[in-house]
Formats: C-alpha cells, sequence, structure tokens
C-alpha cells in the first residue's frame, strides 16, 4: 500500500506480483469426497476475482486451504510469492477474510469489537484510532460507532464484518459468499464496499453462486465444477462472447430428438440447446438475414413453434453453456 505511492505506475508495472498462486491443490476429506482435484490458478496483485461454480464445486474448500483451516491433500499454496507451508502465520496477516459469519457479543459495540481486534495485531493507539475511523467510513457505520451491536440489522452485522476484515490493512480480501441471505438493499451496499476497496488497490478473492452480483463485483471469473477449473475469462472476454447471438425457441408441444437435429442442420446454426421443457436456445452465427432464412426454415419444417425471440447472451447463457459441455466429466 505504501509502496504505491512511491512507484510510478510504470515502474509498478514492470513487476508482475501473484498474490495466491495454487498449484495442483487437491482435497480428498476423510470420508472420501474429492472435493478438489489438480487447481492451478495465479491471482495478480490488484485484481478483483470471482471464484464461482455451483453448489459442491469446491469453492469453500479452496478458500478454507488458503486461509490453512485445512490442509490439501497434495499440491502448493504460494500467498505473495511465498510458499504457505511453515509461514501461514506470517503470510495470513497480510490476509483479510470473511467466511461465515462471525459469532458477535450482542453487548459490544463496533468500536470495542475492531479495537480489540486492532490490539491482537499490536497496532499502537493512534494508528488504532486512525483505522477504525476509516474502516467505519468505508462500510458506513460511522453513526453507530458506540451502539450495540446487538440493535444491528444483519445487514449492518455484514459490513461490520468487512470492517473487522480490513482493520488491519490487508492488501488481500478473501470473502465467502459475502452477500449470502442479504436483501436487495444489503446486496447493493455490500457491492459497492467491496468495489471501493479494490478501487484502493486491494485484491479481491470472493466466492458467489449469484453470477449477477459477482458480474458487478469482478473483472474476472474462474468458473470451478467438481474440484476442477473450467473456465478463467476476463470481463473483456466474457463481454465479447455475451455479444454473440442466441435465438429463443419455444414449441406449444414435445418435439421429438430427430426434428431437433433438423433443427440443427440449418444453415447458420452452430448448436441447439434444450432450455426448459418446451424451450430451446438455438446459437447462431450470422446477421438478421441469416435469423429471418432459420426462421422460414423452422417453418417450413412443420414444427410446432409459438415464440421465437433473438436476442444476445447473459452470463447465465454463458454459464449454462459451460457447465453442460462440462457434463459427465
Ligand atoms: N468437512 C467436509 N467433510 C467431507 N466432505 C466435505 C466437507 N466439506 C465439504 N465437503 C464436500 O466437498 C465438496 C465441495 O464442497 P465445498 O468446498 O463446500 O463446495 P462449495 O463451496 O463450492 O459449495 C462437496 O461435495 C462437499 O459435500
Ligand atoms: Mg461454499
Amino acid at each position: 500500500m505504501f509502496q504505491k505511492n512511491v512507484l510510478r505506475d510504470y515502474e509498478l508495472a514492470l513487476f508482475v506480483s501473484y498474490v495466491i498462486e495454487t498449484v495442483e491443490l487437491s482435497k480428498t476429506y476423510s470420508g472420501g469426497v474429492q472435493a478438489l482435484k489438480g487447481l492451478n490458478m495465479k491471482i495478480k496483485a490488484g485484481e478483483s476475482v470471482g471464484f464461482l461454480g455451483p453448489n459442491g464445486a469446491g469453492k469453500t474448500t479452496t478458500i478454507q486451504i488458503l486461509l490453512n483451516l485445512i490442509h490439501p491433500t497434495s499440491g502448493e499454496v504460494y500467498l505473495f510469492e511465498e510458499p504457505m507451508k511453515g509461514r501461514a502465520r506470517e503470510l495470513l496477516s497480510r490476509v483479510g477474510a470473511l467466511v461465515g459469519e462471525p459469532g458477535y457479543y450482542n453487548n459490544l459495540t463496533p468500536n470495542d469489537l475492531l479495537e480489540y481486534i486492532c490490539q491482537s495485531y499490536r497496532m499502537d493507539k493512534r494508528t488504532t484510532t486512525l483505522r477504525i475511523k476509516e474502516v467505519l467510513e468505508e462500510v458506513r457505520l460511522s453513526d453507530v460507532r458506540f451502539k450495540k451491536i446487538g440493535t444491528f440489522s444483519t445487514g449492518m452485522k455484514r459490513r461490520l464484518g468487512i470492517a473487522q476484515v480490513l482493520v488491519h490493512d490487508p492488501e488481500l480480501i478473501i470473502l465467502d459468499e459475502p452477500t449470502l441471505g442479504l436483501d436487495p438493499k444489503g446486496i447493493r451496499e455490500i457491492r459497492d464496499i467491496i468495489k471501493g476497496i479494490n478501487k484502493e488497490g486491494k485484491t479481491i478473492f470472493l466466492t458467489s453462486h449469484n453470477l449477477t452480483e459477482a458480474y458487478e463485483i469482478n473483472q474476472r471469473f474462474i468458473f470451478l465444477d467438481k474440484g476442477k477449473l473450467i473456465s478463467d475469462e476476463s470481463i473483456e472476454k466474457i463481454e465479447s462472447i455475451l455479444g454473440e447471438s442466441i435465438i429463443e425457441v419455444e414449441f406449444y408441444k414435445d418435439v421429438s430428438p430427430d426434428k431437433i437435429d433438423l433443427v440443427r442442420r440449418i444453415s447458420g446454426v452452430v448448436d441447439v440447446k434444450k432450455d426448459t421443457n418446451h424451450s430451446f436456445i438455438l446459437e447462431y452465427s450470422g446477421d438478421k438475414k441469416t435469423v429471418h432464412a432459420i426462421l422460414k426454415e423452422i417453418v417450413n419444417l412443420n414444427l410446432p413453434i409459438i415464440t421465437f425471440n433473438p436476442r444476445h447472451m447473459t452470463l447465465e447463457d454463458y454459464y449454462l453453456r459451460l457447465y453442460s459441455q462440462n457434463e459427465g466429466n
């Protein structure tokens, strides 16, 4: 953080420093569940990464390994380019993590709690006072600094959790499902706070099962499925993919797989995927003329079509495509 003020941007650009690196990280729990199967990833300083995937993908397992709460079965973790083995305590003092809901003493105030944390990091009195003021402003809890935590809403408690994570000024912030269980207003507040933290130059690594939210917060997305990395893309790449066009097609009754195969063979159609019961997503390449030609062909095939809706892909479509490709692996 202090380095940043001293070095100019072009000087910083000469360093590529990785704050997280995992090498062939694997974890098999004692019951035999293989939660991670050789995960390789590198996160650069200053990045904001969404670590995404369905329930059971291995996200929390990864975070717990990064925080040295559990040990991998095999593989290595490097934090700030240093191997974690044997040095976890020292390296983790540069990390702030919010995993699950911290237990709070209802009779304490945010000031009490944060003072206690600062003491545990052996911060002096002056720094403590300054940091408490700064982080409470950051999470918008300045006005309740001396109010009892017992009176707080879920959203306020979550923001206090983030203040706790930030108070010792860590370089890397790890958050596991930071908005889980919050209402839309609470979600928006947390989202804005996280974006603000990243703007200050801190690295963000967060898990979420909510794609829309991750898309708002992060600039890079790592998708995990069944313990393996299945996609790692920058926001620019994702946006170019989302620019691709699809057509939602709905029939009013079942259409046999061989009829769908005929649709798949229409010129311009790249692929056809089942969406819901009688709905399909048709990927095509071409322009509006192509769309018109496809529509004509489908009508010629005498299929029971009732909806034909050309549109652009969303992150959800991207996700479904990714995970249907990965099915059975
Ligand atoms: N302590 C544990 N003991 C045994 N199996 C576990 C344990 N924790 C998680 N698992 C299993 O490991 C897999 C990955 O879980 P987890 O890392 O929590 O995924 P995610 O956070 O992506 O939902 C799941 O199949 C889960 O049931
Ligand atoms: Mg989890």
